[in-house]
């Protein structure tokens, strides 16, 4: 029986779209930078999630996985940090969801916001499939699969972490009683000691009774520093704590990302579909000439008009990267035709070319070097498969598939 810090444990996912922009970096990867500090961090290329909607274009999707992959580590995503692996190397994912699917109700899936919604959006391609309809239940079994507490995603992606509560709760619900599990808890109630047992049960009645959640968070940090029970008896302390029985898959926490500052290059969401990005991987050229060729204001025809700010995408950029005094050179000088467009811009692109610099540098050591970056996520496979199997193993076991 393994005992698993889910408080602790992150994991998050992403699709193989290739080269990544400056809206995932701000949006999704310097929240994983820093989250791979302070937990243990599992982030998963979902190369099955992109053949749940492109099953009929499959042709880039190993190109696309190392060039995300390159990406991650150029952000600073660190393999002696964090986990990175690609989830059909963890065959383990598979299997999860296969089991998951045997408890998991039709209307569910059939009510993911996502599942009309894609297929009204995507109206040239088939997605009346088996996998698409799982497409949820997959990513529930990503998360579920390591025991994840903390799902950093963005607000995109709630009614999917929502959903793999659900699938949680209703595993635990029909598998997590063992027989005499009250008495058994009881048991080890007695064995924290008579000062930490009264402790115990006081904050699991004021829990019970008043709803204090944070009865809940002292009665389980106090759990985990118990040294002298053993791991089965702490993880029925930790389900008898919520009612039921015990917790054997805990249902994950959103943890909601800030929506990305920096727009598109034309003002509306930064998308590759838009075709208004820099990528991380961009030349300083390219980045120049992107950043100069923004539209401004329309009224600035001729340099000597001027501008209103809140026209121009220019100015939102400068509100996310520029301090006080650049903005208010970049207003006054807009309003008053004191400055040019491509002199108001000339701030940016610096800031930009400062930003991504050590992104690019970072770069090179992975660019040139494809097989570093496979060993990376083979290890990484390794690693994760590790978390995998011993969750797996209890899962089976709790579902009656135990033949020793
Ligand atoms: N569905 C997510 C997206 O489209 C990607 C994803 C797959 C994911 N599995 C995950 C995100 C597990 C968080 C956790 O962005
Ligand atoms: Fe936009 Fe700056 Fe030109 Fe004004 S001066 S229109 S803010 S780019």
């Amino acid at each position: 029986m393994s005992f698993v810090d889910s408080q602790r444990r992150v994991l998050s996912g992403m699709r193989p779209s290739g080269r990544l922009h400056l809206g995932h970096y701000h949006g999704v990867l310097k929240n994983w930078v820093r989250l791979q500090h302070e937990y243990e961090c599992f982030f998963c290329i979902v190369d099955w999630h992109a053949l749940t909607t492109d099953y009929d274009d499959v042709g880039l999707i190993a190109d696309h996985v190392m060039d995300m992959a390159v990406d991650w580590l150029a952000a600073g995503v660190s393999p002696s940090s964090a986990t990175l692996f690609i989830q059909s190397q963890v065959p383990e994912h598979a299997e999860l969801h296969l089991l998951l699917s045997m408890i998991c109700p039709l209307s569910w899936l059939e009510r993911v916001p996502s599942y009309k919604e894609q297929q009204e959006n995507l109206q040239h391609k088939d997605l009346g499939t088996y996998g698409f309809l799982g497409y949820p239940l997959l990513q529930a079994a990503d998360i579920l699969l390591y025991r994840a507490g903390l799902v950093p995603v963005g607000a995109d992606q709630l009614p999917h972490v929502e959903f793999a509560r659900e699938v949680a709760r209703r595993f635990n619900h029909l598998y997590g009683r063992e027989a005499n599990f009250e008495e058994k808890a009881e048991a080890a109630i007695l064995k924290l000691g008579k000062k930490t047992a009264k402790l115990y049960n006081s904050l699991r009645k004021a829990y019970q009774e008043q709803g204090d959640s944070e009865a809940l968070e002292t009665a389980q940090a106090l759990l985990k520093e118990q040294q002298a029970i053993t791991l089965s008896d702490k993880e029925r302390l930790f389900g008898y704590l919520e009612g039921g029985g015990k917790v054997l898959l805990p249902e994950p926490r959103p943890l909601l990302g800030e929506a990305p500052k920096v727009p598109g290059l034309d003002g509306s969401k930064m998308s590759k579909s838009h075709g208004n990005v820099i990528l991380l991987r961009d030349t300083p050229e390219e980045i120049e000439e992107k950043i100069r060729r923004m539209p401004t204001d329309t009224a600035r025809v001729h340099r000597s008009d001027p501008g209103e700010p809140t026209r121009c995408p220019v100015w939102q950029w400068h509100e996310a990267y520029s301090d006080q005094a650049t903005c208010d050179w970049a207003q006054q000088g807009c309003r008053s035709a004191g400055i040019g467009c491509l002199e108001c811009k000339a701030p940016l692109i610096q800031a930009v070319q400062d930003e991504l610099q050590p992104l690019r540098f970072r770069a090179l050591d992975y660019e040139g070097n494809p097989d570093l970056v496979r060993g990376i996520l083979a290890e990484g496979a390794e690693r994760a498969r590790d978390a995998a199997r011993e969750t797996l193993a209890e899962v089976r076991y709790a579902m009656g598939l135990h033949y020793r």
